[in-house]
């Protein structure tokens, strides 16, 4: 019996093509898995009516963690046009697989680190730029708590409220309401880690990225959390900045910030921000972390333009499958893979089109093989 068993979910477009990649590395390093296939994405939205089946939820909780590559994601409209015709009028109302992921397995911590590796050419803001952002996963403005048309319960309880006198004569059909809702215990587990993760990573400090002198109540409670978390971690400076300074500070000095902590929406655009500084969405790896359990996601999508043709970056599945690796407890592994993955960023021999611009790229797999070959030299397998 294999070590370990990962759900594996490739998804949509170019997360065939990454997963397949990331899985001739993997095995490469004889890393000792079984991998059972499990389906996630448009194509089951289409003909089943559902994006996430639950014989995929069956499989995630027989696997000790998954690898997910991406989804497409497309407007309400759009979604029930694309509806098997037998399916439509039945009421099914798309909804994001990998949104409800986290909420259903409550994987409350998204980890995004955004390293800028030596040799980079598309490092905008110099190689030493290592920031690591902890994004909550499942409150926030992506809670999916919302509405339109308003239910006339919602309209009747807001329109109570002073503020709400011109939404009054609008019309409830006419109101869409998007919530952002944040819990004690959800900004507490964040902080929590954020400090933890310093800690043990010997870092500087941690800075949380809010807005609470607009989002008074929710950014007000995310900010006092964040200060008493703080007092209990005297070793590591903890400093506070507003989002839409922050994105400013971020292409300016990159360099003087360490660990983020943000909302889940604020720390969504913190991220791809970061991974810009970074190379780009093809660099870009991440991590949803419940207590127990962990799905494992390049930060990009499924790129639907390079759809089929084996030509995005694979570093970000494989940066990502790093994070499997540690989280796993497989530090030697993890350490190893990415040596390999700095080698072959540094050599710059073999990079796809991010890297090398369009239409001088090497293939998915050319990238996936050269890292093989090199984690390969460095097992000494
Ligand atoms: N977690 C997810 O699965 C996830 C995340 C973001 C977007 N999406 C979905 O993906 C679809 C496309 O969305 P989008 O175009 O806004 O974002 P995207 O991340 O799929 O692609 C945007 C662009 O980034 C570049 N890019 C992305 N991945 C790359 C890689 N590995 N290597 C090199 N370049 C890369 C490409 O130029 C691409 O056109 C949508 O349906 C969206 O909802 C899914």
């Amino acid at each position: 019996m294999a070590t370990y068993t990962i759900a594996w979910m490739p998804g949509d477009g170019v997360g065939v093509d990454v997963m397949n990649a990331t899985r001739v590395v993997l095995d490469a390093m004889h890393f000792d898995a079984e991998y059972i296939p499990a389906d996630i994405g448009w194509d089951f939205w289409c003909t089943e009516g559902n994006p996430l089946p639950d014989r995929t939820i069956d499989v995630l909780k027989r696997a000790d963690c998954a690898l997910f590559g991406a989804i497409t994601s497309k407007p309400r409209d759009e979604a029930n046009e694309e509806l098997a015709p037998e399916l439509r009028d039945k009421g099914l109302v798309y909804f994001s697989p990998i949104v409800k992921l986290r909420q259903l397995l409550n994987l409350h911590t998204n980890l995004r680190p955004c390293k800028a590796y030596p040799g980079n050419p598309l490092n905008y803001r110099g190689d030493d730029v290592d920031l690591v952002i902890f994004r909550e996963n499942t409150e926030g403005s992506y809670g999916g708590v919302e509405w339109f048309p308003l239910p006339e319960k919602v309209y009747d309880a807001l329109c109570d409220n002073p503020k709400m006198v011109k939404w009054k004569d609008k019309g409830l059909e006419n109101v869409a309401l998007s919530t952002r809702i944040m819990s004690r215990q959800g900004c507490e587990s964040i902080c929590r880690q954020a400090f933890e993760y310093a800690k043990k990573n010997g870092r500087e400090s941690v800075t949380l990225v809010e807005k609470p002198n607009v989002l008074r109540e929710t950014g007000g409670l995310m900010t006092r959390v964040f200060r008493s978390v703080a007092d209990e971690y005297p070793g590591i400076e903890s400093w506070e900045a507003n989002i839409d300074a922050m994105c400013m500070w971020l292409l300016k000095s990159p360099q003087n910030y360490d660990v983020l902590v943000a909302e889940n929406m604020f720390g969504d655009i913190i991220s791809d921000l970061a991974a810009g500084l970074v190379g780009g969405l093809g660099f870009a790896s991440a991590a949803n972390i419940g207590d127990d359990y962990a799905v494992f996601e390049p930060t990009h999508g499924s790129a639907p333009k390079y759809v089929g043709q084996n030509v995005v970056n694979p570093m970000a599945m494989l940066f990502t499958a790093k994070l499997m690796l540690e989280w796993l407890g497989e530090q030697q592994d993890a350490d190893r893979l990415d040596r390999a993955l700095a080698e072959v960023i540094v050599e710059g021999t073999i990079a796809t089109y991010d890297v090398k611009g369009r239409g001088k790229g090497d293939s998915t797999m050319a990238v996936a093989e050269e890292v093989a070959r090199k984690v390969t030299q460095t097992v000494g397998a």
